[in-house]
């Protein structure tokens, strides 16, 4: 349905004309019908040869030196003088990072990045301290030293005439932009920088952000120079700035190109906005919004010289009018298409009103998309882009970082999958400088401590990804992410977990032992006849339909084994075995017995908390779940019964399935320990001798992952991570018999380390290799950062803040696929507990909930079995089994491989992926040597032992056989031959 409606919006919205004002709104239909989720995947590739990588800056947020040398102030200087920036670093811009007398340091920052460009901007009223001449020959010193300073390094300017810091002098003589004299001032301005500077520059930008200048500073007076004009105001500063650009262009056009050969552009800034619905109405509403923040400038300039329709239609009496001369000199006075997208613009000060309802959206390759189809394929400079980080941190800025590697990912899609025409990228900014009226927050590439005194440039993180990255032009491929040919071997457990069993107890209508009479003749129905009952049937396991249904659907995945957990709480409502719910155990009972008859070997969790008490029956609970003693032997009453009832089919037995660390106190973390581990001596002294099965725990395990590959302090709060989360359960039982080093040396200034209690020495005996393998659940990964940058996200536990690659995919709830991470983490249980058998015991995750179409589950499962199988095949960890999260969505409808509608199941896409990966045992290639598995070796190892001592005693009967027949016929024949022969 939502398909055909998004075709029809293609062809709606792609007339056959290219850049007609309009064409962009084809841009979101366009994305929406992209390959899903392969267009969504990280693009390792390079960029075009020659691509610029520069970093820019701003006068006033880095140079400081506000009154020093005859500079006069700016509008921004009054008005940060005026409105003390809390938060802001120093006082205003008046010294910042003091850029203005420290030259040098920045020319060397720039070297040790790389980059090719340079993007700054001239100080209008440190040149001309009034607005118009005299000039200012200090500052023309200063600006012609880092001049030649980066053309000695090879580095190349990209020069803003005006970035916000007008001279206040023109803003008190003209009401600044407000008038159209100020065209001429900023002309007489442009010429002087021409002719002083223009020898040694090729990328001119006259203006920056023309939309926050007009609206916010005349407007809506959010920004200097603060005047609250309302829209009137706004729109007659931003046609005096288009007009004054454009007056720049000429002049370059006219007297200097010829002769100095650069180009002349403005800087505009967008934020992109998505539809709320794929409908045509919010679609348009997302064009208009754009028209109003970008088309304002950009419409006039590349196409003809007049404001977008929507606006002139809409704002009829505060829209001033360009005449036919205006539009015809404003029209194509813009080399290239220099593009503004981060923080400032992008989320801060869009006004609402101009979102008309829409959702703003941090996807940089969709705009870039939309400017080429909107504006006829100019050639793009992006001259500003990043996002934000908090003031409080120094160098370790992850968060930044993968915001940068998020950016620049997408400018590689727009350019190689888009064939956008993407010249350039500027990361914004080159160090941490004075940020506007965003107060305390940080976006260099380099750290300043402004109170320090030599405000030395120190490489953040980013700084050091972003060297990477120039220095690779791109994101070379990893040949570890390349998936890999080969398969698992034949006795690998194929499996599917499910939590939440379809449990129907009531039996089949044959079950009622009732005798009815059909009243013929009056009432038509069944009479009950009181007294009588017929004689009672056993019951049958073939009479639960539910069941059958279950283990039909189970038959179609050709899986080899099948993980469930028992309810507690369902078979002993009172904890103990004062009352047994026998419906329920003969429900189970036959689930596994029917899961034998085709084949599939039952895994079973005795208990996993979950939902109301933890799944603990009622009373335990009550007097403190794991925290109480007594839970310890309730558990193991309750394990001897279960293995007593259904150890005869099952060989697979798991204790505790996902004990949730998150949520569990230490002391409660002991007893459970002891629980499981008590269940374990249980079977292996009463019940392995006899049932042949084996047992252990599972635990979750989610990869953590240093969020900066650089810090040693990301690193160590990683592993912190794993210890608390995993090891804290792994440890005691696989590990060393204690709990993790790192948990028992974890201080954190209070007392709690005080309660980690410690093991006795029988307890450890108890606990210490309670287990026949390791058993875990994977579904995700997350970064770990060890810097407080948000303190609302930041876990005082164990000083750690969980983060996400922005280039990992997403899953709709918001989970991140990260297929790699699930070979890390079995790396890292290898070389931590040594070489034992392990299964994947859960795998999955969550997609769209209409069922037709589970393509992100799909790639999930395909891609994180490929990382078992380089586990497997590569790094020789002993893996066994791999089982997926999960068999239903009956639950829950983002997730399971098949869809429940009302009483019928209906297998998703991904049932069909993973049987094919199942039937051929893996990923074979042409190379691969062909699987081949005997049918009766192809389940459970216990059945290997089993079937060969089948196989012999039928030949041996067989023998016997064949010895009976012939005594029997030699008996015969000599009978005959006697009787011939007599
Ligand atoms: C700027 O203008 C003021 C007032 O008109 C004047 O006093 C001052 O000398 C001027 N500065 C320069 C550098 O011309
Ligand atoms: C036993 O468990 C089944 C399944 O949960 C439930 O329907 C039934 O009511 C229980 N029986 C008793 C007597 O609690
Ligand atoms: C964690 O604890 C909260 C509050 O005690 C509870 O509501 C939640 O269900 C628990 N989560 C798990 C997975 O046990």
């Amino acid at each position: 349905m939502i398909r055909a409606r998004e075709l029809l919006l293609v062809l709606l919205l792609c007339r056959p004309l290219l850049g007609e004002p309009g064409e962009g709104a084809a841009t979101w239909a366009h994305f929406a019908q992209a390959p899903y989720p392969q267009d969504q995947l990280f693009l390792y590739d390079t960029f075009p040869e020659g691509f610029l990588w520069g970093a820019g800056t701003a006068a006033y947020q880095v140079e400081g030196a506000w009154r020093q040398d005859g500079k006069g102030p700016s509008v921004w200087d009054a008005w940060a003088h005026r409105h003390a920036v809390q938060g802001a670093p120093g006082v205003a811009g008046d010294v910042a990072g003091d850029g203005y007398n420290r030259l040098q340091r920045d020319l060397d920052g720039l070297q040790l990045l790389g980059v090719s460009h340079y993007r700054f901007s001239l100080a209008w009223a440190r040149l001309l301290p009034n607005g118009t001449a005299p000039l200012n020959l200090a500052a023309v010193r200063y600006y012609a030293r880092l001049l030649s300073g980066l053309r000695s390094r090879g580095v190349e300017p990209v020069v803003t005439l005006y970035h916000w810091d007008l001279p206040q002098r023109l803003q008190d003589a003209h009401g600044g932009w407000q008038s159209s004299a100020l065209a001429d001032r900023f002309r007489d301005y442009a010429e002087l920088c021409f002719r002083h500077f223009g020898d040694h520059v090729r990328y001119w930008l006259t203006i920056d952000n023309p939309y926050l200048v007009a609206w916010h500073g005349y407007a809506t007076g959010r920004l200097p120079p603060g005047v609250q004009g309302g829209p009137r105001a706004g729109f007659r500063a931003a046609h005096n700035l288009l007009k004054a650009h454009a007056k720049v262009w000429h002049l370059y056009n006219n007297n200097f190109r010829a002769i100095q050969g650069g180009q002349v552009s403005i800087a505009l800034g967008s934020h992109w906005i998505e539809p709320q619905k794929m409908i045509r109405e919010d679609i348009m509403k997302c064009q208009k919004s754009l028209d109003f923040v970008l088309g304002w400038f950009a419409k006039p300039l590349f196409i003809d010289g007049d404001y977008p329709q929507t606006m002139k239609d809409n704002l009829p009496l505060v829209l001033p009018e360009f005449t036919e001369a205006e539009k015809m000199f404003v029209r194509g006075t813009a080399d290239f298409f220099a593009l503004s997208f981060g923080a400032t613009l992008s989320f801060h000060l869009v006004d609402f009103p101009m979102k008309f309802q829409q959702q703003e959206s941090l996807n940089l390759r969709p705009l870039l998309y939309w400017i080429s189809k909107e504006y006829n394929k100019p050639q793009i400079f992006i001259v500003e882009n990043s996002w934000f980080i908090s003031g409080r941190t120094k160098t370790d800025d992850s968060k930044y970082m993968y915001y940068l590697k998020r950016f620049i990912m997408e400018t590689l899609k727009a350019i190689r999958y888009d064939e956008v025409h993407v010249i350039g990228y500027t990361v914004w900014s080159l160090m941490d400088g004075f940020e506007w009226i965003r107060g305390n927050v940080r976006r260099g590439l380099f750290y300043v401590d402004f109170q320090s005194h030599d405000k030395k440039l120190v490489s953040k993180s980013s700084a050091h990804f972003y060297q990477e990255v120039i220095g690779k032009n791109g994101f070379l491929p990893l040949p570890e992410n390349q998936p890999i040919e080969g398969i698992f071997p034949c006795n690998f457990a194929w499996g599917i977990i499910e939590h939440n069993l379809h449990i129907d107890t009531t039996p089949s209508q044959f079950l009622d032992p009732s005798v009815y009479v059909w009243d013929v003749y009056r009432t038509k129905t069944l009479i009950k006849v009181e007294g009588v009952d017929a004689p009672k049937r056993k019951r049958h396991c073939a009479d639960l339909a539910a069941i059958r249904l279950q283990i039909s659907l189970l038959g179609q995945t050709h899986i080899t084994h099948f993980y469930f957990s028992l309810k507690w709480s369902l078979i002993l409502p009172s904890g103990n075995l004062s009352y047994v719910n026998h419906t329920l155990l003969f429900y189970y009972h036959c689930f596994v017995s029917e899961l034998l008859r085709v084949n599939i070997t039952p895994v079973v969790a005795l208990w996993k908390p979950v939902g109301e008490n933890q799944g603990l029956p009622f009373s335990l609970a009550k007097h403190g779940g794991w925290e109480n003693p007594l839970t310890v032997r309730a558990f193991e009453e309750y394990a001897r019964l279960c293995f007593k009832k259904l150890g005869q089919h099952v060989k697979f037995w798991i204790t505790i399935n996902e004990p949730y660390t998150k949520n569990l106190t230490f002391s409660a973390a002991h007893n459970l320990l002891k629980g499981h581990a008590k269940a374990w001596h249980l079977y292996d002294r009463e019940f392995r001798k006899i049932q042949k099965g084996k047992i252990s725990i599972a635990l979750q395990a989610d990869w953590a992952e240093p969020a900066c590959p650089f810090s040693e302090n990301d690193k160590m709060a990683a592993s912190r991570v794993l210890e608390f989360d995993f090891g804290w359960f792994a440890e005691p039982i696989f590990g060393n018999g204690d709990y993790p080093d790192v948990m028992r040396k974890w201080k954190n200034g209070d007392i709690w380390d005080f309660y980690l209690p410690f093991f006795s020495e029988e307890e450890k005996k108890l606990i210490h290799g309670s287990f026949d393998f390791l058993a875990l659940s994977h579904y995700t990964t997350v970064l770990v950062d060890s810097v407080n940058e948000d303190p609302e996200k930041y876990d005082q536990r164990l000083k750690v803040q969980m983060l996400n690659d922005i280039t990992w995919l997403e899953s709709p709830s918001g989970s991140r696929i990260v297929p790699w991470g699930l070979r890390k983490l079995l790396q890292w249980v290898k070389s931590k507990y040594g070489d034992m058998p392990i299964y994947v015991l859960a795998n999955g995750i969550d997609d769209k909930p209409d069922a037709a179409e589970d393509k992100l589950r799909i790639y999930y499962i395909q891609n994180y079995i490929n990382e078992a199988l380089k586990a497997y095949t590569l790094d020789n960890v002993n893996i066994q089994g791999y089982f997926v999260h999960r068999f239903t969505d009956r639950t829950d409808p983002k997730y399971g491989l098949f869809h429940y509608v009302v009483n019928r199941y209906e297998p998703r896409p991904s049932v069909k992926r993973y049987r094919e990966i199942i039937d051929k045992g893996g990923f074979p290639g042409q190379e691969t040597p062909e699987l081949f598995c005997p049918e009766e070796i192809a389940f459970d190892p216990d059945y290997i032992a089993f079937q060969p001592r089948r196989s012999f005693l039928a030949f041996v009967s067989f023998i016997c056989f064949a010895f009976i027949v012939t005594v029997f016929m030699i008996i015969n024949y000599s009978k005959k031959a006697d009787r011939r022969y007599k």
